[in-house]
């Protein structure tokens, strides 16, 4: 079935698909579901990467605390408000403030930055700050901050200890943080990483399944990256699968699963992610595009910064300035017959509303 009832054993399938003309079925279907919903435009969304500091360990990220070869930024107040105004004179309707789970960023602090944008710039804005209290998603919802990303990674829990150890004396469950989110009015993203090493077919299905649970607002998915400055990237945790079971981390099954997202999840923000340009640079975001998503998140973090926030290596435009990347991206949105979004392009909640 290509539909929003797709069965959890259907996606698995879909998942394993080879046939190209079958494949094709499953491109079109996302993409009528795609316009059908969320019409012909596509959000562009600033990317500010704010600090690359992490109290976390997760295995397979390049911020992880562990890394003494990452050289750690935080950007001032007034250098995260210079980025949110190039976004804004870029026409961007949203800025995306993201960092490593980084506790030397204070509550208040952040609060000010997002009260300060909300007050003096027509921008949106999402945090994506890791698992911080609720009190602290609290206060900058207060602030003013519309939306939050916080990817689940992988609906498998011994996977997920593997890959991201609990800091001592803190189990925090992630699904427990996106209902509070969910609870305090944001707008809620999540996603995962596409062919961890341990990860099976069956999982992928079920983090498919768990997007129309939750009725996400947002779901950022790409492929996983090895970085040989982590320990799963150099191969150091061998998890315990048999090679049929493991989900390749290739470009293809990123599109299978930006495909099936946007069928389970008609009226979500969907992101052509930079993992996704990083594994394809000549096509990989006008292929995620065609393929069920409509938002791209160009960074807009100064170069000398962006180079430092390296979660995996090769990173697309690690050195394009965001006058570049934007530049780049209304031409590629051009040349597959798209629009450029104007406004915050939240999730739209009517029935069948085309929004162009
Ligand atoms: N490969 C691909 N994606 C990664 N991320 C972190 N490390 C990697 C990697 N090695 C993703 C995670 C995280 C997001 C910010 O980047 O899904 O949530
Ligand atoms: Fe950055 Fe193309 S989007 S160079």
């Amino acid at each position: 079935m290509l539909n929003k009832n797709v069965t959890i054993k259907e996606l698995e399938t879909w998942l394993r698909e080879t046939d190209k003309q079958k494949l094709e079925q499953l491109w079109l279907a996302a993409d009528a579901v795609r316009k059908e919903y969320v019409g012909d435009t596509v959000h562009l969304r600033g990317l500010i990467e704010i600090s690359n500091y992490c109290v976390r360990q997760c295995t397979y990220c390049g911020l992880a605390a562990d890394n003494k070869k990452t050289t750690r930024y935080r950007m001032n107040a007034d250098e995260i408000f210079a980025c949110a105004e190039e976004a804004a004179r870029y026409g961007y309707g949203t800025v995306v403030m993201q960092a490593g789970e980084d506790y030397g960023i204070k509550t208040d602090w952040l609060a000010d930055i997002v009260k300060r944008i909300k007050t003096e710039l027509p921008l949106a804005v999402t945090l994506s700050m890791g698992e911080r209290p609720f009190e602290d998603l609290q206060r900058w919802r207060d602030a003013g901050a519309d939306r939050y990303l916080l990817r689940f990674e992988t609906s498998d829990t011994e996977l997920y200890k593997m890959i991201h150890p609990p800091l001592p004396k803190q189990a925090i469950d992630r699904f427990e943080i996106l209902r509070q989110l969910k609870l305090l009015g944001y707008e809620t993203g999540s996603g995962v990483m596409i062919g961890i090493p341990g990860q099976t077919y069956a999982t992928l299905a079920k983090d498919i399944d768990f997007f129309r649970q939750f009725d996400m607002d947002m779901v950022g998915v790409g492929p996983y990256i090895a970085n040989p400055l982590t320990p799963l990237g150099r191969g150091e945790i061998k998890p315990d699968i048999s090679p049929e079971k493991q989900v390749p981390n290739t470009e293809l099954m990123t599109y299978k699963v930006v495909a099936l997202t946007r069928l389970v999840c008609p009226q979500a923000n969907i992101p052509s992610t930079t993992a996704l340009a990083t594994m394809n640079k000549e096509s990989g975001r006008e292929l995620g595009l065609a393929r069920g998503a409509n938002v791209v998140m160009p960074n807009v973090t100064p170069v000398q910064y962006r180079t430092l926030y390296e979660i995996y290596p090769g990173k697309a435009c690690l050195n394009e300035t965001a006058k570049q990347c934007q530049e780049c991206l209304a031409a590629r949105i051009a040349s597959i017959g798209r629009t450029i979004g104007t406004g915050y392009g939240s999730r739209n909640h009517g029935p069948r509303a085309n929004l162009d």
